[in-house]
């Protein structure tokens, strides 16, 4: 299906695309937004060169993409109370924000459906975003372990990041984003571990390194086994996509078929980024 208002140019793989022929900066047309949902459910990240946003034109292109997302357990900016920056300074020893894989706050009861990232100051090196295609991971699964998972969930917490024994609970003096530790942190809810997504009706692998302690119903040994082994096909080289940032990009990905992490590699130089979540809804079973 072609595109009137936008240029997408799909990566080799059809995983993510480049977007062009499109200013973000001033409202857009439904037209446009329409076109950009589809492009986005055919290829779960897009990435949009040379646009000219700050932190108002971002929370205010975002606000057409659907309500907002909550974003606990990081302050956002004073005056654009939607939008987060994810800053780290050049001296920084703090441990890097998101650098393990996660698909974006998946413990919460209706997990975000899109993530908007905007590269304001873009080290010259490293810093880059991986993206790992959980529509492939699961497609690429036996049929015995598709059958096996079929009607199982995952225990997902922010535990491990955001609680008072979590990544995040050390008070290194050195890090720039504002991070707020809490004991709500260690509450879990389940989702299933296979998912629907609701506009592409297919089927994806949501499990991710950060968030999904455990499945729900299995004993520790027994759990431990089948969440390592789907977290390790879930990253496999074959579907990740890295994207190298360039200050101006905006890039949305898709948290319902998609992980993240944020390398590092860039020691020495200030990385800045301008954040914004899109709300989502309660996971589907992929049995339905
Ligand atoms: C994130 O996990 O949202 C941050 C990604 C990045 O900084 O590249």
């Amino acid at each position: 299906m072609s595109y009137i208002h936008i240029k997408v140019e799909p990566n080799v793989s059809g995983f993510g695309a480049i977007v062009t022929g499109v200013d973000l900066s001033p409202p857009v047309s439904a037209n446009v937004i329409h076109e950009i949902m589809r492009a986005l459910t055919k290829h779960s990240v897009l990435s949009f060169p040379e646009q000219a946003l700050d932190a108002d034109k971002l929370q205010k292109f975002s606000a057409q993409l659907g309500p907002f997302g909550e974003d606990p357990y990081i302050r956002s900016m004073e005056r654009f109370n939607h939008v987060i920056e994810v800053k780290r300074g050049a001296g920084e020893t703090a441990p890097i924000f998101g650098s393990l894989w996660h698909s974006d706050w998946s413990f919460q009861e209706e997990p975000p459906s899109i993530t908007c990232l905007y590269g304001v100051n873009v080290p010259p090196h490293g810093g880059d975003t991986l993206f790992a295609d959980n529509y492939r991971a699961y497609e690429s699964l036996a049929n015995e372990v598709k059958s096996r998972i079929a009607t199982l969930n995952g225990v997902h917490s922010a535990t491990r990041a955001y609680s008072p024994k979590g990544l995040f609970s050390n008070d290194d003096k050195t890090r720039s984003m504002k991070i707020l530790v809490s004991s709500s942190a260690e509450e879990t809810v389940t989702h299933p571990l296979v998912r629907r997504h609701p506009s592409s009706a297919k089927k994806s692998l949501y499990v991710n390194h950060v968030y999904t302690i455990g499945i729900e119903g299995l004993n520790s040994g027994e759990s431990d086994a089948l969440l390592n082994e789907l977290l390790s096909v879930s990253v496999q080289t074959e579907f990740i996509y890295r994207h190298r940032w360039a200050s101006g990009t905006l890039v949305l990905w898709d948290n319902r078929c998609v992980a993240h992490l944020a390398e590092g590699g860039y020691e020495g130089y200030d990385r800045l980024m301008y954040r914004t979540t899109i709300a989502g809804e309660s996971p589907v079973s992929g049995i339905y």
